[in-house]
């Protein structure tokens, strides 16, 4: 939900932050802006579009500069125009914003008191003007007393006309990382925009301001306290943030699963039981456990319903999945023998973080999976348990479900064991399943040539329908989300014994009804829900398991998963339903990356 960055050192700035732009892109692509010092002044270059308008016409501008702001825009306040685009500019301030100012309306009748009024419709630029009302000639002071202001989230990098060579940053619930290396000082909304310069980086801490000058980055408190940031490393690197010959991200992405499922899992296995010590969880955080919630958003929270099936199944402990936005508007029954799991890939959703920090007001422990290290979802929860999928760059989450499938696996088989619901040996098993998958993922990766055929029939459908029962119903509510967000395809995923009770009269001639029927214990009754729409005209594409018995007339076309067991079966019918999106947005001629009005993770309500 728009990427920055600000770079100040002793090389081309503008090179840095345009080539940071197209890393944060998937942030946000709206339009871009880049402002930065020159010898007479700060100049800026704003582009309405992607980040390659932006690049074009700085190609035009031969100044030479060290120190700057980026800024990509998934629009808020105001439409889509070069005059809402980042940075914005008032007296002496220049500044980008992620995030929202909520009190924005307020602040600017205050203004338009003393005759000042904004240019934009932007709630960003009010900053701008709030910081500068406080602006004499110390910009630590100005940033203070203006924050004590604003309401809302906010990450702000911010250059004084008079205080060259410098950036300024704080931030309140947005994110913001940074580091120092031998080029200079580097700061963006997250890591992808800075690997290239170092692995090691620090968060910078809420309701702190960063001074990044080209040698060091100095943080203080609100109090002036200076302090030192706690430093973190990734272990991934340039090579995992390219594309690396793919045509796009998402395509990469699914790829990399079976390593992604392999650095999850193993590291979490000892003496072939699922091990969380490493990740300084022991088992006393499962034992008085009596109730399990699952808060997120999208196919995290789709994560979650799996998750759900996999823990009732084995532990008979009840859990609930809560979509994070609504689950923090309720009041939620919660009490200490409530473990309230939150799932997030970047770790930032503000609608998960919401429900995290309700979740530990009202006194539940708290346990999240995340992948993005260091990332608020990850420090402020109880416990973390981060999944290894390095940077996922596409808008359309591949690789992090996976992995996210993965953990509550893990979660589901100790938490089993420690209430004595399954035995040790049944354990071990379900872990040698487990310990299987990113090989059985392996094999899967070659059904798109079966895949890409299907897809392209697929091209001109309106409207399509995913069902499934048990697992495959969680299943097509992620294969639904999948196809929708990125080839604009209207569909719905329905529990397969539900859509007699009202969809079924949408279905007609040539409907396509993608089935997943990989269950066993309900492949019979999914045999008769299929006939159902079968019998109504649909264009059934069914998903089924190796053993599968079906009768030729019953779909037209068939996908086999190679032998697992059924409650493996997940981690295979994801890959279908991840390359049925895929090529169904490539067939119809889409930006499979960068799906409109989206952005890839949503720091704002
Ligand atoms: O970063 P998060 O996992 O918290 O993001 C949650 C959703 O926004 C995300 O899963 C979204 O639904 C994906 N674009 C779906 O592919």
């Amino acid at each position: 939900m728009c990427g920055i960055i600000g770079f100040t050192g002793n090389i081309n700035a503008k090179e840095v932050l345009l080539q940071g732009l197209k890393a944060l892109e998937y942030r946000g692509y709206d339009s871009a802006g880049i402002s930065f010092f020159t010898g007479t002044g700060i100049k800026t270059i704003k582009a309405v579009g992607k980040v390659a308008g932006l690049v074009e016409k700085t190609v035009m501008s031969d100044d030479d500069t060290k120190c700057g702001i980026g800024h990509t825009r998934w629009a808020t306040h105001g439409g889509v125009s070069e005059v809402n685009c980042h940075p914005h500019h008032f007296g002496k301030v220049t500044l980008i914003h992620n995030g929202i100012i909520e009190n924005y309306k307020e602040l600017q009748e205050e203004l338009a008191l003393e005759g000042k009024e904004p240019v934009s419709q932007t709630d960003s630029e009010i900053a701008a003007m709030v910081i500068d009302s406080y602006y004499k000639s110390d910009p630590v002071s100005a940033i203070k007393k203006a924050v004590k202001k604003l309401r809302g989230a906010y990450a702000f990098c911010i250059m004084f006309t008079d205080h060259p060579g410098s950036i300024y940053a704080i931030r309140n619930g947005s994110p913001l990382v940074a580091t120092t290396t031998g080029a200079g000082s580097i700061i963006a909304s997250d890591m992808v925009a800075l690997i290239k310069y170092s692995k090691d980086y620090f968060v910078l801490p809420e309701h702190h301001i960063a001074h990044l000058t080209a040698s060091s980055i100095n943080i203080t408190d609100l109090d002036h306290n200076e302090i030192e940031p706690d430093m973190l490393h990734v272990n991934w690197d340039m090579a995992a943030a390219r594309k690396g010959g793919y045509e796009y991200f998402m395509l990469k992405e699914i790829h990399e699963q079976p390593e992604a499922l392999r650095n999850t899992i193993s590291p979490r296995i000892k003496d072939g039981m699922p091990d969380f010590s490493a990740d300084g969880i022991d088992d006393s955080l499962f034992k008085d456990i009596n109730r399990i919630i699952i808060a997120a958003c999208g196919t995290a929270m789709h994560a979650g319903l799996i998750g759900k099936n996999m823990i009732e199944k084995l532990s008979r402990v009840p859990v609930s999945v809560d979509i994070a936005s609504e689950f923090r508007y309720q009041d939620p029954v919660i009490d200490e023998n409530t473990l309230v799991i939150t799932i997030s890939q970047s770790g930032e959703t503000a609608d998960t973080l919401a429900a995290l920090r309700l979740a530990k007001e009202r006194g539940a422990k708290t346990l999240s999976i995340v992948n993005v290290k260091g990332s608020s979802i990850a420090r402020e929860s109880d416990y973390v348990l981060y999944t290894h999928a390095g940077p996922e760059i596409a808008v359309a989450s591949t690789k992090a479900y996976t992995v996210q499938l993965a953990a509550m696996y893990l979660v589901a088989f100790r938490f089993a064991y420690i209430k004595g619901k399954i035995t040790e040996d049944k354990t071990k098993e379900f872990i040698k399943e487990l310990e299987k998958t990113p090989g059985f993922v392996e094999k899967m990766l070659s059904c798109d040539k079966a895949i890409e055929p299907i897809s392209n029939k697929l091209l001109k459908t309106e409207s399509l329908f995913f069902i499934g029962r048990g697992l495959d119903y969680a299943l097509s509510c992620e294969g639904s989300i999948k196809l929708k967000e990125i080839s604009y395809i209207h569909s719905e995923a329905y529990a397969a014994g539900e859509l007699k009770h009202g969809t079924i009269s949408l279905i007609t001639d040539n409907v396509p009804v993608i089935a997943l029927a990989t269950q066993e214990d309900v492949f019979a009754k999914m045999i008769s829900n299929i006939r159902e729409v079968r019998s109504r005209g649909a264009r059934v594409i069914m998903i089924t398991g190796a053993d599968a018995q079906v009768d030729a007339a019953l779909c037209d076309h068939l996908i086999t998963l190679p032998p697992v067991s059924d409650v493996f079966a997940p981690f295979g019918a994801a890959i279908v339903l991840q390359y049925i999106a895929y090529y169904t947005a490539v067939a119809r001629g889409l930006n499979v990356d960068q799906p409109r009005n989206l952005a890839k993770s949503v720091t704002v309500e």
